[in-house]
């Protein structure tokens, strides 16, 4: 695991984009894992402006997004499938049918993760992998639990993630109780992973990651197996862990 400390959320946002850039650059046929929440939006605006000027192309992109709730359709304005339209897919030149998130619309649940695993084996598994991390360690929506889920599942989200994630929802009550999402294992098949983190609230996660025991009591924990794993995060976030990692 490498980790690149930033001053701020913006100065994590521009290296982010930097490195997704590159991957772009690279292999313009790149199968990118990507995530939502507050995280990665300054990121995506980044990508965005580095699309319209010309510098990365979506056009043989194609994307998996770890997860959604289960129960919104694909044009509710909560489900991430809509997240993933207005903060990015809608502003660049990736082809729609190449965008997949977990059909949360689908209620049956052993059907709507089977179909998801399925999509990702075919892709050939994720090349880089972007995600956030909660404040309870979380990746994905994989909550803190006795083992290391494997494969996409439907899980039933904790409080500690109910109340985070309220801030987006006119009420708490209004927060799906429960979500499909790519298991730890499918996550730890992306060739390589990168994880962004900023801000104080994050600190607690950001140490039990880098540094407590590797158990699924701290989901995250598993990306230190990772042959490629890096973290970029700034000084808030990183403040709980050893000066110079
Ligand atoms: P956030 O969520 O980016 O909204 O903080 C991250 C996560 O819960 O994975």
């Amino acid at each position: 695991m490498r980790t690149i400390r930033c001053k701020n959320y913006e100065e994590m946002s521009r290296r982010a984009a930097d490195v997704i850039a590159a991957q772009l650059i690279l292999d313009p046929k790149t199968v990118l894992g990507l995530a939502t929440g507050t995280t990665p939006v300054g990121c995506y605006q980044r990508l965005i402006e580095l699309n319209r000027e010309g510098a990365i192309d979506f056009s043989e992109v194609s994307t998996y997004n770890l997860d959604e709730y289960r129960g919104l359709t694909h044009d509710d304005p909560q489900s991430y499938h809509y997240f993933m339209a207005d903060q990015l897919f809608n502003h660049v030149n990736i082809k729609a049918a190449n965008t997949h998130v977990p059909d949360g619309s689908n209620p049956d649940a052993a059907s709507a993760c089977a179909e998801y695993d399925h999509m990702v084996e075919n892709a050939g598994y994720v090349d880089l992998q972007l995600l956030g991390i909660g404040n309870n360690g979380h990746i994905g929506f994989n909550e803190p639990c006795s083992d290391f889920p494997v494969g996409t599942h439907c899980v039933d989200l904790t409080e500690s993630t109910i109340r985070a994630n309220s801030r987006l929802f006119e009420r708490e009550e209004d927060v799906p109780r429960q979500a499909y999402t790519m298991g730890v294992g499918t996550i730890m098949k992306a060739r390589r992973v990168l994880v962004l983190a900023s801000g104080e609230a994050k600190a607690d996660a950001v140490r039990a990651m880098c540094y407590g025991p590797v158990e699924p009591g701290c989901p995250a924990s598993a990306l230190r197996l990772h042959p490629d794993c890096i973290v970029i995060a700034d000084e808030a976030a990183l403040s709980k862990c050893p000066e110079g990692l």
